[in-house]
């Protein structure tokens, strides 16, 4: 039997086990996922322990997406750009390599809901810590035009020195009202919702606002959107589309059912409200 397992702290909210048992059922394959919680500090060690137990991947979840590359012999250039994997895979040697399905996520996810490519487009990138560093990566290799805006704009300009390939703007998250005039759609990869507060947006005029948080914490940002006239979509299709990633990096073939486990998911959290 393969193992599989998400590892973090906390890691008990984690859909990645029904996003993968979901395929692993509809696939008939001989494998099992769990979540495991690892504590910080007992990261090396737990990877040790993971190899000597045969594991054959691992998703990595908040806080342990840098930590995790210290027991990697190979990592993917995405890894390396964002400086995090969400994703391992035991090598025949025992050893590890990562990879970052967050990047090709977002590029799935967004596909999804129409948007077909992202080359030349004029993107507003909302935050500038880890989850922004996937997105600037791959819509940096997409080349497209991202203008990151951050509450702390020190950091969005230090984001783009460090994930991308060509220079983008950026300026401070006050510049929202004035730059999205022109913007096609906004990503907000800012965890404002955790912490009860909301960005104020101008008026979307139906255009997209893609949140990359999904659930109660959510909630809030997106009916704020609505009302502004945005059309909004939450990041639970790119959870799913970054797990079928890693699930086709771990088995090989097509990428697994999106829908299917899609649909399992906005079932649970419908259950949890
Ligand atoms: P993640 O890994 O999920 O991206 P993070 O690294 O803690 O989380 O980054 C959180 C991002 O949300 C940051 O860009 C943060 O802005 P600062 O760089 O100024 O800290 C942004 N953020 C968090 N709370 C916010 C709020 N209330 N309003 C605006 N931006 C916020």
């Amino acid at each position: 039997m393969d193992r599989l397992a998400v590892i973090g702290d906390p890691v008990g909210h984690s859909l990645s086990p029904q996003i993968h048992m979901t395929w692993i059922d509809q696939l008939g394959l001989d494998a099992s996922y769990e979540s495991i919680r690892v504590p910080a500090g007992d990261v090396t060690a737990a990877m040790e322990d993971f190899a000597r137990q045969d594991f054959r991947g691992l998703n990595v979840t908040l806080p342990h997406k840098q930590d995790v590359l210290v027991s990697a012999s190979q990592a993917s250039p995405a890894v390396k750009a964002i400086g995090a994997a969400n994703t391992l895979s035991r090598l025949s040697d025992g050893r590890w390599r990562a990879d970052n399905t967050d990047a090709p996520g977002l590029i799935a996810a967004l596909k999804r809901v129409g948007i077909d490519y992202v080359t030349g487009r004029k993107i507003i990138v909302i935050g500038a810590g880890g989850a922004a560093r996937a997105a600037l990566f791959a819509l940096d290799r997409a080349d497209a035009e991202v203008i990151v805006l951050n509450r702390t704009v020190e950091k969005a300009g230090q984001v783009i020195a460090e994930c991308c390939n060509s220079p983008h703007g950026y300026g401070p998250l006050e510049d929202l009202h004035t730059v999205a005039e022109d913007a096609e759609f906004i990503i907000n990869t800012a965890s404002a919702g955790h912490q009860d507060t909301c960005i104020q947006l101008p008026e979307g005029k139906g255009r997209l606002f893609f949140d990359m948080s999904y659930g109660a914490p959510a909630a809030g940002q997106l009916a704020h959107a609505q009302q502004q006239g945005w059309t909004t979509e939450d990041g639970l299709g790119m959870l799913v589309c970054q797990a079928a990633e890693s699930f086709r990096i771990w088995f090989g073939g097509d990428l697994p059912d999106v829908e299917l486990a899609l649909e399992a998911c906005r079932e649970t959290l419908k259950a949890d409200l």
